[in-house]
């Protein structure tokens, strides 16, 4: 028995004439004139092996069973393929139904579901052609985001996920207690943490950056890419409760150094999905979103805009746009504001900088001004903001002072305070937020379709 090849294999290297095997799941099988034709599809590439049985090739029982979903073992020899769209076609020795699939219950058994209706059997929707493209360009995408950190010298660090501190200050984090909640303990009407597993509030990270501009303090080049969370209220297509983020943070480094890496690392990653994924992505062009090749192509190759959050007020404002949320100098941009601005303004990336620093966290590094903070986004065409970063505040007065304004609790962020006081450096990082990356990647329109199990308000399955 010869050993198991993917179908990726045989269909872009496989050697006519060869004796082989294959295992996976029927997609469909038609009959002609006695011939079965049955496509094979093992998920490692969007295609099937068309595996072709001979008149009186299999006992009539056993056919019966090759229903699309059964999964199948396959032996047989690789011949050229008379038929359109494949190179070669497997000429069926022996065919053994491994697990049997009831075509009147099962839910892929059509094609053309809505993604609606697939995310409702999330644990099937990979045997899809979209999904299965979307998860195989997610793996491609995560592989190139180490690449090109590791290429550069940065050091991979795994920040936690369980912490007591709310990088972004914005009162979304999601509580982690080992609380019976059905007696909680109160100290004066109020929950008494301290009878809690870690004796103190504690939470799920939002950010993994504050950990991590520890340990670019000693390292000088790091990034983390793991999971954050937040009870996000906004119930929308580019919001998720649980997301990755891709976070560098980097040493010695200005908001100059970080917007360069941050364009450098977007199109890098676009590169190599583009390079690798070549059939998913035409795919996906074809049947999901039309221009997203060009679209691709296009960020890969532009050269990023860059203005300051006052150029864009003003480029706003005179557009003479009838927005929803108005625009005033101090409010924060708004989805609607972003996506005029790269996809209507400019139609080309942006990047968005110094920004008020009273509608940024707090260690977000003061400009001179006085009033804005060398804070970045970064803004794409169809998706609106990807990456968010800044260049920190290294100065420990005006960092004492930006937490006090906020009402702060200094002495639960002496450690952050430590790295001011201890040889402390000009550094700067910005997270990706790797569905929406994978969004603009892949030219599903809604991020719950690019993630396995979609964590989001009133939506938990698995
Ligand atoms: O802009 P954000 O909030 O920045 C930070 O968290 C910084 N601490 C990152 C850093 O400097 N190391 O989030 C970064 C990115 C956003 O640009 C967006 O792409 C994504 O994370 N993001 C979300 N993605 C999905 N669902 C949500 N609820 C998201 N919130 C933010
Ligand atoms: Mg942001």
């Amino acid at each position: 028995m010869p050993e198991r090849t993917t179908v990726a294999a045989l269909l872009h290297d496989g050697e006519i004439g060869s004796r082989v095997r294959v295992q996976g799941w029927v997609r469909t099988r038609r009959d002609s004139k006695g011939v079965s034709f049955v496509e094979v599809n093992d998920g490692s590439c969007l295609k099937s092996l068309q595996a072709v049985v001979k008149p009186d090739g299999l006992p009539r029982c056993t056919l019966s069973r090759v229903t699309t979903g059964a999964s199948v073992d396959v032996v047989g020899t690789l011949v050229e393929s008379p038929g359109k769209g494949q190179r070669v076609e497997l000429d069926v020795e022996t065919l053994a139904v491994v697990g049997d699939c009831d075509p009147r219950s099962y839910p892929l058994q059509k094609k053309g579901h809505s993604f609606e209706f697939l995310r409702s059997i999330s644990h099937l929707r990979a045997r899809t052609n979209s999904l299965g493209a979307v998860f195989r360009v997610r793996s491609a995408a995560s592989a190139a985001v180490h690449r090109f950190f590791l290429d550069r010298g940065f050091f991979l660090v795994h920040t936690p996920v369980i912490t007591s501190s709310d990088c972004e200050g914005a009162g979304e984090m999601f509580q982690v207690t080992a609380f019976d909640l059905a007696s909680v303990p109160l100290e004066d009407g109020r929950v008494d943490f301290d009878k809690d597993f870690f004796g103190k509030q504690a939470g799920l990270t939002v950010s993994g950056q504050l950990q991590a501009e520890t340990i670019a303090c000693a390292l000088s080049n790091v990034y983390t890419f793991g999971p954050t969370f937040r009870a996000e209220h906004s119930n929308t297509a580019r919001h998720l409760a649980e997301f990755w983020m891709v976070e560098p943070e980097m040493a010695f480094c200005d908001l100059d150094g970080c917007i360069d890496l941050a364009v450098a690392f977007l199109k890098e990653v676009i590169a190599a999905v583009l390079d690798q994924c070549g059939e998913d992505i035409a795919f996906l062009n074809r049947w999901v979103e039309k221009g997203l090749l060009k679209s691709l192509e296009h960020v890969r190759d532009a050269t990023f805009v860059r203005m300051t959050y006052t150029e864009a007020i003003e480029t706003l404002k005179a557009s003479r746009r009838s927005f929803e949320f108005p625009v005033e100098w101090g409010a924060d941009l708004q989805a609607e504001h972003e996506r005029y601005l790269t996809e209507e303004h400019l139609r080309k990336p942006l990047i968005i900088t110094d920004y008020p620093e009273a509608i940024k966290p707090f260690y977000m590094r003061r400009n001179d001004d006085g009033r804005t903070v060398a804070a970045m986004d970064l803004l794409v065409p169809r998706i609106g903001e990807i990456v968010g970063g800044s260049q920190r505040e290294e100065r420990l007065d005006v960092l004492k002072q930006s937490m006090e304004a906020r009402n702060m609790a200094l002495e639960a962020y002496r450690w952050y305070l430590d790295l001011r006081r201890f040889g402390t450096v000009p550094h700067a990082g910005f997270g990706v937020g790797f569905e929406r990356f994978m969004m603009f990647l892949t030219g599903m329109q809604n991020i719950r379709d690019v993630i396995m199990y979609p964590r989001a308000r009133r939506n938990l399955e698995l």
